[in-house]
């Protein structure tokens, strides 16, 4: 089933619909950005388990899509659109080509940082529960893995994690965090990493900065600076999330040549295709569509937040597009129940599945439609 706006109205009846729609309870869109028709459902289920993109590519970004669906897509295998897409990235930042690695995605590259610095035995460090690609890739490597718990309030406990980094090949960091959403500070960071370059310089840690781009200004800042004064230290990007393209899988690293260049090193990063790239030159460059894609998901996510804590439940405060709510009961009843209205939210994350539920953060008119089923299943 596709339910648009208009079928939205049709289904809640025009009271309701009229009350949310009017901006009373979300905001209604700005004018500029409404799109005429809006599709809530994706191939009949509502997708809020990925922490995916509702909204898409911005309007230049499709735009360069659609210029380049040409008969020149019958070459491409001398991939001058990676080197471009890399010289593109790195002019973007004011590096150099060889402080950039291109993947299919940013899972290669996360992958490629446990092989290339765990692969003589040295451990891996990794929050628990946070991004699970690092700890996965460990286990099939028979790699030592240390858990760090989250600390009372969910954040990362970034003390025990640089007392756990003695000795280890990769520290995993993700800030912010996913499941949580919770993001820690530049202060926060820099006394992190130079601890561990103090006590351990031989390990290297991954800033893993997938949802940068979700974050309020002040709360924290790119640990860029810090990739490109150490040697072991280094960050990766994805443009998954608010360059809405993880159907187009590209993510990027960035960091000193022989730190990122150890990781391409270690595994595949995958063949980009020409329109992925073209699409993720002009993504990273449109500056006024991230913020637009920001506004947005502050917005929503807001809404849903309150909703929850409306409802009694606790949510952690989010800084991306997800947000993990204490539902008290198993996050596997949660989701069969959201299921039976065509709504998918987040998987287990242990060791909290049996409390919380990660939920992503689809477009305004899914989270209307959402939180209304939301309170029917835990009224
Ligand atoms: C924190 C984090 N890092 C990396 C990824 C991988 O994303 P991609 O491979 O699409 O760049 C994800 C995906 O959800 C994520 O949440």
């Amino acid at each position: 089933m596709k339910l648009t706006r208009r079928g939205f109205v049709g289904t809640i009846g025009l009271g309701t619909a009229a009350g949310i729609l009017s901006g009373t309870v979300l905001p209604v869109r700005s004018a500029k950005a409404a799109p005429a028709e809006v599709e809530i459902f994706d191939g009949g289920i509502m997708q809020l388990n990925q922490n995916e993109s509702a909204r898409g590519p911005g309007p230049k970004t499709m735009q360069a899509i659609h210029s380049h669906v040409t008969k020149r897509l019958g070459r491409g295998y001398a991939p001058d659109h990676v080197r471009e897409l890399t010289s593109t990235i790195a002019g973007f930042y004011d590096l150099e080509n060889d402080n950039v690695i291109v993947g299919t995605g940013s899972t290669p590259i996360l992958e490629g940082a446990v092989r290339a610095f765990c692969a003589d035995g040295r451990h891996l460090v990794s929050a628990v529960p946070t991004y699970s690609t690092c700890a996965q890739t460990a286990r099939r490597m028979g790699v030592e893995m240390k858990g760090i718990d989250l600390d009372s309030e969910l954040n990362i406990d970034l003390d025990a994690m640089a007392d756990a980094a003695k000795g280890a090949g990769l520290v995993y960091f993700c800030n912010p965090n996913n499941p949580t959403g919770t993001v820690h500070s530049p202060a926060a960071v820099e006394s992190f990493v130079r601890s561990i370059m103090r006590e351990s310089p031989d390990t290297t840690i991954l800033i893993d900065e997938a949802y940068i781009d979700y974050v309020a200004d002040s709360a924290m800042k790119t640990a860029l600076p810090l990739a490109m004064e150490f040697e072991n230290v280094f960050i990766s990007r994805s443009f998954s999330k608010a360059h809405g393209m993880a159907g187009l899988r590209v993510g990027y690293a960035l960091g000193q040549a022989q730190t990122v260049g150890a990781v391409r090193t270690a595994w595949n990063m995958g063949d980009i295709n020409m329109l992925a790239a073209i699409a993720a030159i002009v993504a990273l460059q449109d500056k006024e569509h991230l913020i637009w894609e920001r506004q947005e998901n502050t917005e929503v996510r807001a809404f849903t937040t309150a909703a929850f804590r409306d409802l009694g439940f606790d949510v952690v405060e989010s800084h991306t597009n997800h947000i993990f709510v204490n539902l008290r009961r198993p996050a596997s009843e949660f989701r069969a129940a959201c299921l039976e209205h065509k709504i998918l939210v987040g998987r287990d994350f242990p060791p909290m599945e049996n409390t919380h539920c990660r939920i992503s953060m689809g477009s305004r008119e899914e989270m209307i439609t959402a939180v209304e089923v939301f309170r029917r299943v835990l009224g």
